[in-house]
Order: C-alpha cells, then structure tokens, then sequence
C-alpha cells in the first residue's frame, strides 16, 4: 500500500477530474432558479411516459445502490494500509473518488423525483435501508480484495449505466441518456484507476494479488446493494427481483459478469504473470478456466420472468 500510495499524487490527475471542470448535477437537470423551471419539468415528465415499469425499477434500484456511498467510503477508509490523519496518499485518492461519485445518487435522485414515476419515500426508505444494513463484499479490510472488487464493480456499474442510457434514448428520453451515459463515463475512469493500482500490485506482489484474486472470483463478486429490501420485505430479497428485472432488460447480465471477468483476466496479463508461487500458479490456472466454465453454467439458467411489483413505483 505504501508502494502503489506513494504514486497515487502523480496517478490522480489521470484518473479524476478537476472539480472547478467537472460535470454537476445541475448541468443536466431543469433550474429551479429560472421562470421556465415549470415547463422545463413538463416537458421531461412527458419524455419519461414511455419508460417501461421493469426499467424504472432498475433505475430506482441504480439509484439507491449510488446512494448508500457513505458505506462504499466508510469500507476503503477502513482498509489497511489506509492512514485517515494523512491527508495525502490513500485518503485524497478515496475522498476525490468519493466526491466524484457523490454526484450520480445526487443527479439520479433528483432526476425520478421530477419524472413523477416513482414513489419517492418508499425509495428513500430502501435508501436508508441500505445503508443501515451496510454490505458484505467477502474483503475484509484486505486493500487486495478489495481492488478487485473495486475494479470489477466500476465496471459493472459502467455496463449499467451505459445500457440505461441506451434504453432511455431508443424510449424517447433523450436528457436521461445523457445523464447515465455521463455517469457511466465517471464508472469507467474510476475503474482504470482501480486497474491500474491492482496492475501495480501485480508487479511486486504477484502471489498474493493472484490469491487475492483468485479468493474473490470463488466467492463471487457480489453486488454492493445486495441487501435492498423494501418496507415488509425480507433483507436482500428487493435485490433479487431487482436484479432479474436488470437481467430481463438487458441492462447488466449473467454475460455482462463473464465478459468483466474476461476483461480482467486480458488487463492484468494473468495468462502471462511469472514469478508465483505454487498456490499462484494453481490461483491463475483456476482464474483461467473460469470464464469458459461460467458460460456453459450461464447457457443453462434462464432470464427470470416473474413480475414483482415494486413498492418504490408510484
Ligand atoms: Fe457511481
Ligand atoms: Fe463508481
């Protein structure tokens, strides 16, 4: 952590953006401080009808998960090898990336409040919910696992984000795609940084990044909202149907999992890492076979097609 902490003041000028520059939310949402405040509101209540009832559950779903950001920054202050009394290093690199994601709950918030679809307080409760509840990613407060959860869930949330925006635009929604295709941009810088820093690792502790890996890729990469509930339902049940919807429209996918995996696999050279130790050298071969192994599993499970009915859609 001291080696990769020590690069990171050089590192974050090409992995965040300088905030007087940066995109806010106000930038793509309607200003209440302007006479056509009203009508700027209208007109994208108007543009959101044709969302369909599975997407704005993804969307609330997106959302929240964004929103429970306090436990995402509370968990990697929480790493070892992280020192909060030093402003530099480690805790400017988690406090910039903080600040930089605050802003998609915020945007997203704002933007399913206006679009009068959603049934704000039952949204705000899963929102508390979630964050009460807190998470358990399987990394301990190994900095390790950790950026190999970190690098997979940016882009995951990239994946997301850019199929939401995608989705939005084919239904005539055209502000909305913009604000999670620039969110999605934001997911897929903070994961070549998170790539990067465990690409470093790799470099001087090939055994134990490959284990660390390796320990991740068995336990699956849960997601961070895997908790979710509503009022009345069960802990982590929310999640599940969430997710099938997500699934069901093709905006993050069995596939999408295999394909990050892959991704993972071809940045990090793993096929061609040397120096390992035994336990290593069986961790990459595992981490090799597994793409091809979770796609025949993946040809075998079906999309759910169960509708449930959200609490959080008015
Ligand atoms: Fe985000
Ligand atoms: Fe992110």
């Amino acid at each position: 952590m001291r080696f990769v902490g020590g690069k990171i003041d050089a590192l974050l000028g090409d992995y965040l953006k300088p905030i007087e520059t940066n995109w806010q939310p106000a930038d793509f949402l309607p200003d209440s401080a302007q006479d056509n405040f009203l009508e700027e509101v209208k007109l994208l209540r108007e543009s959101v009808r044709e969302l369909t009832y599975d997407y704005v559950a993804v969307l609330v779903g997106d959302t929240i998960t964004e929103e429970a950001l306090p436990t995402y920054e509370s968990w990697l202050m929480d790493m070892e090898g992280v020192d909060q009394s030093n402003p530099q290093n480690w805790t400017r690199w988690i406090r910039s990336w903080t600040a930089e994601e605050n802003r998609h709950g915020d945007l997203l918030n704002k933007f399913l409040y206006l679009s009068g679809r959603v049934n704000m307080r039952a949204m705000e409760v899963s929102t508390q919910y979630l964050i009460a509840d807190g998470f358990d990613i399987g990394t301990g407060r190994d900095p390790y696992r950790n950026f190999v959860y970190t690098s997979f869930q940016e882009l995951a949330t990239n994946v997301s984000h850019r199929r939401t925006a995608t989705l939005a635009k084919q239904a005539g929604c055209p502000q909305l795609s913009k604000i999670c295709g620039v969110i999605a941009s934001d997911e897929m810088r903070h994961a070549k940084a998170y790539k990067a820093f465990v690409k470093q690792i790799f470099e001087v502790d090939p055994s134990e990044m490959m284990l660390a890996f390796e320990d991740m890729m068995r336990k699956k990469i849960v997601m961070p909202a895997h908790f979710l509930r509503e009022t009345g339902v069960k802990i982590g049940q929310t999640f599940s149907h969430f997710s099938d919807a997500a699934q069901r429209l093709g905006v993050y996918t069995t596939t999408d999992y295999i394909d990050i995996l892959d991704d993972l696999l071809a940045d990090w050279n793993i096929a061609s890492i040397s120096d390992l130790d035994d336990a290593a050298q069986r961790a990459r071969d595992y981490l090799m076979a597994l793409p091809a192994r979770l796609r025949r599993i993946a040809e075998r499970t079906k999309v759910p097609t169960l509708e449930y009915p959200f609490s959080w859609i008015a």
